[in-house]
């Protein structure tokens, strides 16, 4: 069975931070979970490089177009490389491919009478790159969001009228409960449904913006950064407006979950699929929408702010495996989550003490006393089988869900943490240690050995859609060369393997 998973595509009008960072991680993440469970799995993300803000920049630094779009493209490649992502296909809306499709389905819409011209006056936030209402701004009048006052802006413009599909789309998230994940933002979209939705206006004269697809239908014109960077979702996977061009479209379309912080609902639950439904598309299957980071003084991070944590520093620090696992642990989901580099360093120490510990200590002590290798599975007690047979239906559990989501990553993660600490606790009370002094003991010695280390193949083999390399690391250690699934038998650590004690997983960090 196939799967699509895409990202927002990124502003480049800065660096990335740890928001751009954690989305695509979550992405990579629900992708290697999928792929263990046997999914063939298509993810995308890239960089959104049109509009007001990017032309600004591009004015700023001097450069020709095509390099600084370039260059400011590839610093998010670079971190997504540095990151392991395993996209499919990397979006630049500034490509040949992806400006052809926004043509195409502009040419469609307005084909079928669903554009119209006229006179427009509002308040425009550029960082938003959206006209606001005066309800949208809180009691300065700024824009919550970039904390500026919009400017006033008159101007003739392409609209594409939204209000007339407003009852369709309500009716559609009432009968599709789960589109929109978590709940509480399906409810927030609803609220946003119970006015008359304005008319979108899908243009920018060329004075004003001229960095965009031009409308093939009014050449003074650019398309409007949102409709052209949507449409991503669908040029990516090569949509046309020749349905008989749209087998490969139409197999992954089906199931395809949009990333999305909170920042963008309106845009993907909103104006998204009415775009789609007049291009004769169904919703996308899932919208998962997530809480932000926040910095220091619980303001939004964002590039427009200058609060943001940057993850370069971060994996510097720590490496890139312990970031991954610590933004789908610590996110919460309820609200905000703070982030500084202290509660990362704490992350780091509790997977070092957990699991690190855990596998040198076992790895160490056989090393010592039985040459390395696994002891005998014969003597199992009840309650060693037991926390083997626990940890291992548990895992089973969460490997055995429909779909991935925000709630399962982050219940798979804590689970990751919940059986190392058990295994730890199993240790320490059987006293191996103990054990291993007296030869009478050797059998019991054995099997709370084999018992932590079967478990620990166990919780090696969930860790993997997180931390890969490391995953794959401490499996290689228990002479395990096979890539995990997500089938978590018990008792199946061969005696008699080679165990390798290497360098410690989680090195010391000050
Ligand atoms: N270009 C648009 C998206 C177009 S998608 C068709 C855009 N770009 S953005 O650079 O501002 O990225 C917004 C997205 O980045 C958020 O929706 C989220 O995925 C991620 N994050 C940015 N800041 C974040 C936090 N502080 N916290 C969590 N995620 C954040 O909007």
């Amino acid at each position: 069975m196939k799967k699509y998973i895409t990202t927002p595509i990124y502003y480049i009008n800065g660096s990335p931070h740890i928001g751009h960072a954690y989305t695509t991680i979550l992405g990579d993440v629900m992708k290697k979970y999928e792929t263990m469970r046997g999914l063939n799995v298509h993810y995308t993300t890239g960089t959104d490089e049109h509009g007001q803000k990017n032309q600004t920049s591009c004015q700023e630094s001097g450069m020709e177009l095509a390099d600084f779009l370039k260059m400011r493209s590839d610093n998010f490649r670079n971190l997504f490389d540095k990151m392991d992502i395993d996209y499919d296909y990397f979006v630049r809306t500034s490509s040949p491919e992806h400006k052809a499709v926004v043509t195409d389905a502009l040419n469609y819409i307005y084909n079928k009478g669903l554009i119209k011209k006229k006179s427009y006056e509002g308040l425009y936030c550029v960082g938003c790159e959206q006209f606001k209402k005066p309800s949208d701004l809180d009691e300065r009048g700024f824009c919550p969001d970039h904390q500026k006052a919009p400017v006033l802006i008159t101007e003739e413009n392409y609209f594409f009228p939204l209000e007339e599909h407003r009852q369709w789309l309500i009716d559609y998230i009432k009968s599709n409960p789960d589109w929109i994940q978590p709940k509480r933002f399906a409810k927030e979209v609803l609220g946003m449904l119970s006015e008359p939705l304005e008319d979108l206006c899908i243009s920018r004269p060329k004075n004003r913006v001229w960095l965009g697809v031009e409308l093939p239908f009014d050449k003074d014109f650019v398309t409007y950064i949102w409709f052209d960077a949507l449409i991503n979702y669908i040029s990516s996977i090569g949509w046309s407006s020749d349905v008989s061009k749209n087998q490969k479209f139409n197999e992954l379309w089906s199931e395809c979950t949009h990333l999305l912080a909170k920042d963008i609902l309106k845009t993907h639950a909103v104006y998204w699929p009415i775009m789609l439904k007049c291009l004769g598309i169904n919703p996308p299957k899932h919208l998962i929408v997530h809480d932000y980071w926040i910095g220091e003084g619980s303001i939004k991070m964002s590039k427009s702010l200058g609060n943001v944590v940057d993850p370069y520093e971060v994996m510097d620090i720590m490496g890139v495996e312990p970031l991954r696992f610590y933004l789908c642990n610590a996110m919460s989901l309820n609200g905000d989550s703070q982030i500084s580099i202290d509660l990362l360093k704490q992350g780091y120490k509790q997977l070092a003490n957990n699991i690190g510990n855990l596998q040198m200590r076992v790895l160490k002590m056989i090393a010592k006393n039985l040459n390395g290798l696994v002891p005998s599975k014969d003597n199992l007690t009840t309650k060693d089988k037991k926390l083997v047979e626990t940890i291992s239906n548990n895992f089973n559990r969460l490997y055995n869900h429909n779909e991935s989501s925000l709630e399962l990553i982050s219940e798979l993660s804590s689970e990751i943490l919940k059986a190392g600490d058990m295994v730890n606790a199993y240790f320490a009370s059987n006293e191996p240690w103990v054990l291993a002094k007296d030869e009478t003991k050797f059998e019991r010695y054995q099997a709370v050995i084999y018992t932590t280390l079967d478990a620990l193949r166990i919780i090696a083999s969930a860790m993997y859609p997180f931390m890969p390399t490391i995953s794959t690391k401490i499996l290689s250690s228990l002479g395990i060369n096979e890539k995990p699934t997500s089938k978590f038998a018990p008792f199946e650590l061969t005696p008699n393997n080679q165990t390798i004690v290497g360098d410690p997983l989680f090195p010391f960090i000050g």
